[in-house]
């Protein structure tokens, strides 16, 4: 298998957390790169690779535009969590150099992982990322009220706990509320709850929230 991606940049996804759920084809691509670009946790996994390796973290609106310098002298590779076309910093890449010009290798969302872990389809789902953001909870209760399931990204701002209390808030009593914390990981945990219990709880690690009819 020898892929040559010139002058493309290539966004692998790394999947929830742990190694095992990166694909074979990321992973052998992540090894061809010169420059490897992503998140402290993410870079951390691959200590092994020799390349220039690159923190993306507030810098991340000047790294695309260096990003797309370097892809035309050096093999540049993206790391992001979970799949890159799912609420991800691959969405701003593709937006500033073109599909064209991006190799996109999927990876497992935790998304998918939270839906596996509770054991439920998640082809009549609707989603959500309250991740990093200010704004999206009439969005959300619009789609709570709407479907059977949804499926929520969340932060240390926008924790369980506070999506509990805006439900309730907005007249939303009769659902069941999952929350999947740090999925893949040995402090994996998968709580479900009545959203009157959700309102006290805390967590410590990365969640994903899915509410259910
Ligand atoms: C910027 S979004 C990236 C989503 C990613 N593209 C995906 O497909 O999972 C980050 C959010 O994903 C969720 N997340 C990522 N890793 C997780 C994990 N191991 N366990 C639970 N939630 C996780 C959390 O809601 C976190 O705030």
């Amino acid at each position: 298998m020898v892929e040559s991606y010139k002058n493309k940049v290539i966004i692998a996804g790394c999947g929830p957390g742990l190694k095992a759920y990166i694909s074979p084809k990321a992973l052998y691509n992540i090894k061809k790169a010169d420059i490897l670009l992503g998140s402290r946790r993410l870079l951390k996994l691959f200590p092994n690779i020799n390349a220039k390796k690159i923190i993306i973290e507030k810098n991340y609106k000047i790294m695309v535009d260096r990003i797309a310098r370097w892809r035309s002298s050096m093999q540049v590779v993206v790391l992001v969590s979970g799949d890159p076309c799912f609420f991800s910093y691959a969405k701003m890449i593709v937006k500033k150099i073109g599909r064209e010009s991006c190799i996109i290798i999927p990876g497992i969302s935790s998304m998918q992982l939270a839906f596996a872990a509770i054991g439920e389809c998640w082809d009549n789902a609707s989603f959500i990322s309250l991740h990093g953001r200010n704004t999206g909870y009439e969005r959300l209760i619009r789609k709570v009220r709407d479907t059977c399931m949804v499926g929520i990204l969340t932060d240390n701002k926008n924790t369980p706990a506070v999506i509990a209390r805006w439900l309730l808030e907005r007249g939303i009593h009769d659902r069941r509320m999952f929350v999947c914390e740090s999925l893949s990981l040995p402090e994996e945990r998968v709580r479900e709850m009545d959203l009157t219990s959700a309102v006290n709880i805390k967590t410590n690690g990365a969640s994903v929230v899915i509410i259910k009819k």
